[in-house]
């Protein structure tokens, strides 16, 4: 059995998790969401750095076996800092393996990624479809993450701000959701785009750390930390994802 750390700004990482726990269900996880601090997606690359790593210090002080980093933003500019203080542990971000994914899903070449600010302006997305000939193109969608945050997934205040950031959507028969918050408004993108195909990073992440771990029997548990009160957290992690919440500390992450 191996134990598996994950972090997020918030909650958005919980839809990887939730993808994790059903692909390798006889794992244990260590969760950190760092609502104290959220969201990442405006935020500075020295600053997303510094608070990237001390999420992976404090998870591998929990003496974890493979590193998820289950934010888009934290994969895009602080993934080498990462794998440098994780020495040697395997670290899975969420954008090689949705790249792929999109680039297999794909049938015209034209794929749009969106997510925070800070992903989108990082290049991380472009850099490595730049290595295949498909056509992207990217918005940021900031106001995506309060929605979210506040629980706020379904209303018609959100169908308009989805109309306002993906009314520039043509050509492209595939959207990536490069924000680990957005699976969370899946079904009002769905509703909007009813053709698209969806690639959701945290599943593609999902099934490489499900081929690189292999199953185990039994039935792990999964430890959760945030660095505020949790106030939404339990809830949208129960309604919407099905999570059992039965194990959860507040931290000062400043700590670390
Ligand atoms: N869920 C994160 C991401 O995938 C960060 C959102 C935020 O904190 O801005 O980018």
């Amino acid at each position: 059995m191996s134990k598996i750390g994950v972090f997020d700004s918030g909650i958005g990482g919980l839809t990887v998790l939730s993808q994790l726990i059903n692909r390798l269900p006889g794992h244990d996880f260590v969760y950190f969401g760092d609502n104290a601090r959220v969201p990442y997606g405006n935020k500075s690359e020295r600053v997303i750095q510094h608070y990237s790593l001390q999420a992976t210090k404090f998870l591998l002080s929990h003496n974890v076996d493979m590193i998820v980093v289950a934010c888009n933003t934290a994969s895009a500019l602080a993934i080498n800092q990462i794998k440098e203080m994780a020495s040697g542990l395997p670290v899975i971000g969420m954008i090689n393996s949705s790249v792929s994914d999109a680039i297999k899903i794909t049938t015209n070449g034209n794929i749009a990624v969106i997510g925070t600010e800070s992903t989108i302006a990082s290049g991380a997305y472009q850099n490595k479809f730049s290595m295949s000939n498909i056509k992207v193109t990217t918005k940021s969608c900031p106001l995506f993450v309060p929605f979210v945050e506040a629980g706020m997934i379904s209303h018609p205040a959100l169908d308009l701000i989805i109309d306002e950031y993906l009314n520039f959507l043509k050509d492209e028969d595939t959207l990536i959701l490069g924000c680990t918050h957005y699976p969370f408004l899946k079904t009002s993108i769905k509703k909007y785009l009813p053709e698209i195909n969806i690639v959701d990073t945290g599943e593609s992440a999902a099934k490489l750390a499900a081929q690189l771990l292999g199953p185990n029997n039994g039935i792990g548990i999964t430890e959760y930390f945030v660095s505020d009160t949790p106030n939404n957290f339990i809830n949208i992690a129960e309604n919407e994802l099905g999570l059992k919440i039965t194990n959860l500390q507040q931290l000062n992450i400043e700590e670390w």
